[in-house]
């Protein structure tokens, strides 16, 4: 089966990276991971994606001298593994218009508030401490505003009078490992011309 060629930009813990790890283990997903990108040696994604074997490249933004030295290495091993979507999945560094240029339209996000509302950092945070009944996850594609693209899927996830943080955070998370796969499927099946289902 053809699949889609995924780049996956990760900084940090990688449980997303994880999450659609496992789904494309499945020979009905039509998508496929062909590498790893990590701005920050060490941290626990990158031995998520060798235990996968996925080619995983370590390109640390303090090696250079300023943002798009930086990210024109990230743009080389995108395209030299020929990436149809680039999926940022905790990817703590903000892109650049010469980046997100380079793959209109074929950036996607995942942002654990349900944008417009809580953009940027904290966003758990900030919902937990505003007491409001619900927050939620999006995911959505990268323009170059900050959690701004045109959103393709989102869920809510209601906030109870007994949460703390840690257990609202942990609601949050088990909706983006399966809301993650869930948007990757879509836009891949586009893609491949299987599905009609799109923004
Ligand atoms: C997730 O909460 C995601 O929404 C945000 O960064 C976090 C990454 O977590 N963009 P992980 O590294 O995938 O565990």
């Amino acid at each position: 089966m053809t699949k889609c060629s995924l780049g996956i930009l990760v900084s940090g813990s990688g449980s997303n990276l994880q999450a659609i790890l496992e789904a494309c283990r499945s020979d009905d997903y039509p998508a496929h991971v062909s590498l790893v990108l990590c701005n920050v040696p060490g941290v626990k994604a990158i031995e998520r994606a060798k235990n996968f074997n996925i080619p995983t490249h370590v390109i640390s933004h303090q090696d250079f001298p300023n943002r798009e030295a930086f990210e024109k290495q990230l743009v080389e091993k995108l395209e030299e593994a020929k990436v149809d979507y680039v999926i940022l999945a905790g990817f703590m560094r903000l892109l650049s218009p010469f980046f997100i240029r380079r793959f209109p339209s074929r950036i996607l996000n995942i942002h654990p508030s349900l944008l417009p509302e809580f953009p940027g950092t904290h966003a758990i945070e900030r919902a937990f401490t505003a007491k409001i009944p619900q927050t939620g996850v999006t995911v959505h594609f990268v323009d170059e505003g900050t959690d701004t693209g045109p959103i393709l899927l989102q869920e809510k996830v209601p906030i109870a009078k007994e949460d703390t943080l840690e257990s609202l955070e942990e609601k949050i998370h088990r909706v983006e490992h399966k809301l993650y796969p869930q948007a990757i499927r879509i836009v891949s099946e586009k893609l491949l011309g299987k599905s009609e289902k799109f923004l």
